[in-house]
């Protein structure tokens, strides 16, 4: 039997390039359609390639019907919060423009199925008691969060109006790399936690601030739900087969995450017992828009894709993030 081709656009970033090689060890052809802003071309693992921009429609609608794709999977958008708060006009133009462009490749090719690349903040205020469930109101924070938010009202009406039946993976604290150093976490600016202690412990940054260490929570920092990226990478394999297995009608918010909480504290201490370093940590007021504790119900999951997070203790994520940055940080000492 010939294999169904999957396109995954922006498959050559961080979780993208995950997926991908997630997705041929599956059995999946995969097209990575990628304009390489933030993407790596090393890392870049698709069966094929196309270099295209979401905001060239025709080009992705020939690539889906060049390579008969059935199934989209779409990581492609600008990510860093913060920086969404400063200049938000890029984000909705390529996160929400540039989906509706996708959209309309997909009709114009006759593909009906698409993973979406959702996230946590789309929680955003909506930080009820206990851990968050895919029920809750979508009540983003920030000009990044809204932009993911629109896109899954998006995809709720074209449910409705044109049959397209779409899995947006709500994902929580994506962490840790590839076991066997393939692809790992490289962003520029990075922001997330694990590679910023990363680099306090390999000397590139002089030290680690935690920010606010007086939240209600057992020691005082925030908690949050840290899942392994080849967990993630598992994760939109099994919401792909959902999607061609007939199983998926319409549209449905799923999150990935393990259900437990870890604290920066914690965090910390497991670079340093992993890393066997000792670096400074600097302790430093709260953020503004930080919630005490973001933990998913990763109960859908289990039931609607058979999936749980299998390999995202905080010892494998950060022995594998380490494995991964520690030598070419050697490397590019020399
Ligand atoms: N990293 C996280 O912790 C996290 C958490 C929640 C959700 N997400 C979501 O997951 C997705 C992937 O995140 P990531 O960390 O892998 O980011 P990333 O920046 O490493 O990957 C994004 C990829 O998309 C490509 N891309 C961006 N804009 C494009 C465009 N207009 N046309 C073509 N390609 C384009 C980039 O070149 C890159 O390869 C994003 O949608 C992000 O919002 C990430």
């Amino acid at each position: 039997m010939s294999k169904q081709t999957i396109l995954v656009v922006g498959g050559a970033g961080y979780i993208g390039s995950h997926t991908v090689l997630a997705l041929n060890a599956a059995g999946f052809d995969t097209v990575v359609y990628d304009n390489f802003s933030t993407g790596h071309r090393d890392a870049c693992f698709g069966t094929h390639q196309v270099e295209g921009h979401l905001h060239d429609t025709a080009k992705l609608q020939d690539a889906m019907m060049h390579y008969g794709v059935v199934c989209v999977v779409h990581f492609a958008a600008l990510i860093e919060a913060g920086q969404s708060v400063r200049t938000p006009l890029p984000f909705f133009q390529n996160n929400v423009a540039g989906t509706l462009n996708l959209l309309e490749a997909m009709q114009g090719a006759g593909v009906a199925r698409l993973v979406f690349s959702s996230t946590a903040a789309t929680y955003g205020n909506s930080t009820a008691e206990g851990t968050l469930h895919e029920a809750l109101p979508r009540a983003p924070i920030n000009p990044y969060g809204e932009s993911k938010a629109m896109v899954e009202t998006v995809l709720e009406a074209c449910a409705d109006a044109y049959g397209l039946q779409s899995i947006a993976l709500r994902y929580f604290n994506a962490c840790g790399a590839d076991p066997e150093g393939r692809t790992g976490e490289r962003h520029d600016p990075e922001t997330h936690l694990i590679p910023l202690v990363i680099e306090a412990a390999l000397g590139q940054r002089e030290c680690i601030k935690i920010f606010g260490t007086d939240y209600d929570t057992p020691d005082g920092t925030c908690i949050r739900d840290y899942i392994h990226v080849c967990d993630l990478a598992s994760g939109h394999v099994a919401a792909a087969k959902r999607l061609l297995s007939g199983a998926q009608t319409g549209f449905t918010p799923i999150n990935l995450g393990t259900g437990r909480g870890l604290s920066v504290r914690e965090v910390v201490d497991a670079v340093r017992r992993v890393s066997g370093v000792e670096f400074k940590v600097e302790l430093a007021e709260r953020r503004l828009g930080d919630p005490a504790i973001l933990v998913a119900d990763a109960a859908r999951a289990q039931t609607l894709l058979n999936w749980q997070a299998r390999r995202s203790s905080i010892e494998e994520i950060v022995r594998d993030a380490w494995a991964y940055t520690q030598p070419r940080a050697t490397a590019h000492e020399c």
